[in-house]
């Protein structure tokens, strides 16, 4: 948990009056707790992490508009370095930790790096919305869309299937020149991170560490936004050392299986096929059954069984299942694999 922040504050930060606030608060719409003193106290992350679940919302929406800075800049010859050090000198100064400057940094190049080589678009936009409690950054495009070009080049079924595999991480449509790792890197660094691209939103919100997959009314080019910490004093390597090996290799991943699905469950080998498709990528892959309530045999079957075997250099570890499930993927492991608990692994 961060600091803890009183009402006026962070009433300030949304655009609403106090008493609004209280109202939103006890109608729980945004998280607070009890100072020992008996006030009304906000965590700023789990205030974030709220607000990103209802990102459509009448109250919700006026937190993206009228940035702090804003540049509509045109791509040809652009440098992301260069416009990181125009928004640090122009806004960030010194609002941000030693942690919280290599992190925005990070995401930042990263997000508009990816606008720069990929999108094929004209211009690019670029938001930032500055306060004590919190950064929000936008970069956006209306290039060939991420989704749409990602099932393009890498021959994916449709826009939803093209969002699975990017939340698996390495996935890249330029092998030569990339290595995807930009957006998944970047989607754990953060808050709340949402990229929209192709009528769809997926959500990566580290603060309940939770990810999820809407709808959105971007259809054209990318959308990215993200929400962070100033003060953060998580190092960005811890980020990228939770996912690489001694050798420094995003060798680990970790897959959220009802990403992959349309609802809670998951019964076929196809399913599975889809789930598992090229994850051989990878040493080690943790597979999060959070949220799924039933799998089936033949899912099961081959997930833990008759894909390990065909790819023996990857270890597949289940973890978050809880009852029916915790009890399908039991049954269907082979005996010397069995999970460590239904937490994390
Ligand atoms: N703005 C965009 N427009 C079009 N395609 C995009 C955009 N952003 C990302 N993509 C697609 O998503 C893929 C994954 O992006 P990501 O940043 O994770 O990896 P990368 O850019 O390929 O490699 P790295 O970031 O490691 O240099 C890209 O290869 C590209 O196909
Ligand atoms: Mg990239």
């Amino acid at each position: 948990m961060s600091r803890l922040v009183r009402v006026g504050e962070v009433a300030r930060e949304l655009g609403v009056t106090p008493a609004r606030l209280r109202q939103l608060a006890d109608s729980g719409v945004v998280p607070s707790e009890r100072s020992p003193g008996g006030h009304r106290v906000f965590d700023p992350g789990a205030v974030r992490s709220a607000l990103a679940r209802r990102s459509s919302s009448d109250f919700t929406q006026p937190r993206w508009t009228e940035p702090t800075w804003e540049r509509l800049l045109p791509l040809a010859g652009l440098q992301e370095d260069a416009v990181w050090r125009d928004v640090v000198v122009d806004v960030l100064q010194d609002r941000l930790s030693p942690e919280g400057r290599s992190t925005a940094g990070y995401a930042f190049t990263e997000m508009l790096n990816n606008a720069i080589d990929h999108s094929g678009a004209a211009d690019v936009r670029v938001a930032v919305w500055a306060s004590r409690l919190e950064i929000r950054f936008e970069v956006s495009d209306d290039g060939r869309g991420a989704l749409h070009h990602l099932q393009q080049r890498l021959g994916l079924e449709d826009a939803y299937d093209a969002l699975g595999e990017l939340t698996k991480g390495k996935t890249t449509t330029d092998p030569e020149h990339h290595s995807g790792e930009g957006i998944f890197f970047t989607s754990k660094a953060v808050d709340v991170f949402t990229l929209e691209s192709a009528g769809l939103r997926w959500t990566v919100d580290n603060v309940r560490q939770d990810q999820a997959v809407g709808a959105s009314d971007i259809d054209v080019g990318t959308r990215v936004r993200w929400e962070m910490d100033p003060a953060t004093t998580t190092p960005i390597a811890d980020v990228f050392g939770a996912y690489t090996d001694e050798d420094h290799q995003f060798s680990r991943t970790r897959t959220v299986v009802r990403l992959f699905g349309i609802g809670v469950r998951f019964v076929s080998r196809s399913e599975a096929k889809r789930l598992m498709r090229g994850l051989d990528r990878f040493k080690e892959v943790t597979l999060d059954f959070t949220g799924v309530e039933e799998v089936g045999q033949g899912f099961v079957d081959e997930v833990l069984r008759v894909w390990p075997r065909k790819h023996e250099g990857t270890l597949v570890t289940p973890v978050g299942m809880t009852g029916p499930v915790e009890f399908m993927v039991r049954r269907g492991l082979p005996s010397a694999a069995q999970p460590s608990g239904t937490g994390d692994a």
